[in-house]
């Protein structure tokens, strides 16, 4: 199946970086928030990154100009009725997405594809509340978009090879590293890094060590280009935290449990980066 035309939704860190690795590859993208502002500041995002490409040579500018001419931003749902595909990078919330999907199952055309950017929240649930499960499917990008390779595939039980087929020849397409993965607790991804997170997270409750120094030996040691600490910031501990819990629920075992100390952090809003404050100082 082709697909040409795309629909991102949500305009946030990860919507904003899957629309623009869409557009740098050629596909019509159009970028979809409910909230006018957020939307401006995902097209922002994208155009300082596609200059900052220019001046350091990646791209030239009639590539750059390409790109945007592309990319157009609603903020009206209803533009993906001639979409073949469309993303959701919404908040990591049931409801919502299932809300979400029943419109697009609505306004979308039959042959459409649903995909959910989610990284930790079951497909196979999402797939349930369409009448066209066997077309919905994970695509899992990770932080930041435009340069890490890996999208990782989730497939649902519901999901037909067909529609696996033309996610994964779109991933090699927009030039990143398709994996499959079946439709388990975190996937792959988050089932490995959140509990190694989470251990280093309880090396500072326990007094084993200080933030700085578990980062230096995860760096130093195991060349790992951020520290578990640092890493954990830059995703947010809210975000660390409610991926554990989905974990700790969804298998039911006491190795996921989170560390009290990331829980303690998120009640006081210290959600690392993007609140000023995590396990380091951000003013
Ligand atoms: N958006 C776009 N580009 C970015 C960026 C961002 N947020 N942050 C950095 N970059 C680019 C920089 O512009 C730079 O490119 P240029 O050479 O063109 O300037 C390049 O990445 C390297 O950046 P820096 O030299 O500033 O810094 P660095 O060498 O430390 O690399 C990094 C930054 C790529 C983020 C690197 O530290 C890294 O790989 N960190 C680990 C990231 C990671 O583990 N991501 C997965 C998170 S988990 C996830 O996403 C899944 C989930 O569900 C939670």
């Amino acid at each position: 199946m082709a697909i040409n035309k795309v629909m991102v939704i949500g305009a946030g860190q990860m919507g904003a970086g899957i629309a623009q690795v869409f557009a740098q590859a050629g596909l019509s993208v159009i970028l979809n928030d409910l909230d006018q502002q957020a939307l401006d500041k995902g097209i922002d995002g994208i155009k300082k990154r596609l200059e900052r490409a220019v001046e350091k040579d990646r791209i030239s500018e009639p590539e750059k100009n390409k790109t945007l001419d592309l990319l157009s931003g609603t903020t009206d749902m209803n533009d993906a009725s001639n979409c073949d595909l469309v993303v959701e990078a919404v908040v990591e919330n049931m409801d919502i997405k299932t809300k979400v999907f029943k419109s697009l199952d609505e306004i979308t055309p039959e042959h459409a594809i649903l995909a959910s950017n989610t990284s930790s929240l079951p497909i196979t649930e999402i797939a349930a509340a369409t009448d066209r499960p066997s077309q919905v499917i994970g695509m899992h990008f990770m932080n930041p978009v435009p340069v890490m390779k890996l999208v990782e595939i989730i497939r649902a039980i519901q999901t037909s090879d067909e529609t696996y087929q033309a996610i994964e020849d779109l991933t090699k397409k927009i030039n990143k590293s398709p994996v499959e993965v079946e439709d388990f607790p975190g996937f792959v991804s988050n089932r490995i890094l959140m509990p190694m997170i989470n251990e280093a997270i309880y090396t500072v409750h326990e007094g084993v060590a200080s933030p700085e120094d578990v980062d230096t030996v995860m760096k130093l040691g195991m060349n790992h280009p951020m520290g578990p600490l640092t890493l954990a910031d830059f995703i947010g501990l809210d975000t660390c935290l409610y991926i554990m819990e989905v974990l700790h629920e969804g298998f039911g075992d006491s190795k996921y449990r989170p560390c009290p100390l990331l829980r303690k952090y998120v009640k006081a809003g210290w959600l690392g980066k993007k609140s000023g404050r995590g396990f380091y100082s951000y003013e």
